[in-house]
């Protein structure tokens, strides 16, 4: 397994895969890798002949005061479980990489897409995954690029940005992978107390509930949301920072469900704060 650290290595290491006529997919991550990244690596590995992936915390996509510093980097571990994966090369920048001196540009997906959910709460946090995504995708060429449900605004988002921009790379959204208690995998369950990992559960049994009141027929998204809000309350060591419910991937304002929509809920379980979504009315295929 190839260990690229520069953007040009990176760069060169996919020119000399596309001359032989070869396909590149690349898997786009923080590290920290559970089940739920190794999910993407593998339906990479079917989809094409080479699987880069990337590991690089991306500090512009971090507010001030959120964990850029204590984000898990487990970088050894990774290389490991991604060579026991069969990845062909993972990119894995220092930050000063990525981001020279001098480096001026970014890229910001503007509008409903990036306003409401995560976006609302986190400013500048979708142009800096934007910016970095473009910069990955550009340096390595990649013909198809797997990212995670459970940041479907992202996927939103990213689908939004390689349209406008006319970027070839085919963005893949591959299901939420969880534990058999139902919590959705995610770097972030490393920062929870015991107590707090057995009361997050909360955020996929409300996802839960709110589905199975939605399969009996009930379409009104003021019904789902409280339905979710209400479950979420009923735990004491969980704060409510949104349920949100919108059309998907269009992210808009709907009264009732009659195509794919998004039901969407961000939580703090004591100081950390979990995401996890259930998509309603039609299944995403990967
Ligand atoms: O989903 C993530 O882990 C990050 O936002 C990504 C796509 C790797 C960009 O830094």
């Amino acid at each position: 397994m190839n260990i690229l650290t520069t953007p040009k290595a990176l760069q060169d290491y996919a020119k000399s895969v596309k001359r032989t006529g070869e396909t590149i997919a690349l898997v786009p991550t923080m590290g920290a890798l559970h089940a739920g990244h190794l999910s993407l690596v593998e339906a990479a590995r079917k989809s094409a002949d080479r699987v880069i992936v990337s590991v690089f915390v991306n500090p512009m996509q971090f507010g001030p005061n959120e964990d850029f510093a204590a984000y898990p980097r487990t970088f050894e571990a990774d290389a490991a479980k991604l060579e026991a994966a069969g990845v062909d090369a993972v990119f894995h920048p220092a930050p000063e990489a990525m981001y020279p001196a001098g480096y001026a540009t970014c890229v910001e997906v503007t509008g409903a897409l990036t306003a409401k959910l995560c976006g609302a709460k986190r400013p500048g946090h979708f142009r800096g995954v934007a910016t970095v995504v473009l910069k990955l995708l550009l340096l390595s060429g990649a013909d198809k690029a797997f990212f995670g449900q459970k940041d479907a605004q992202q996927v939103a988002v990213l689908r939004r940005m390689i349209a406008d921009l006319g970027v070839a790379t085919e963005i893949i959204m591959a299901p939420i992978v969880r534990e058999a208690s139902g919590l959705a995998l995610s770097s972030r369950n490393a920062y929870l107390s015991p107590d707090e990992r057995t009361a997050a559960l909360v955020l996929s049994k409300s996802l839960q509930e709110a589905h199975d009141v939605y399969e009996t027929g009930e379409k009104r998204a003021k019904v789902l949301k409280e339905i979710t809000a209400v479950e979420l309350s009923k735990e004491p060591l969980a704060k409510i920072d949104y349920v949100e419910l919108y059309s998907f991937p269009d992210l808009e304002e709907i009264e009732r469900i009659h195509a794919p929509a998004l039901l969407a809920v961000a939580v703090y379980i004591g100081k950390t704060r979990l995401i996890d979504n259930i998509i309603l009315g039609e299944e995403p295929c990967c």
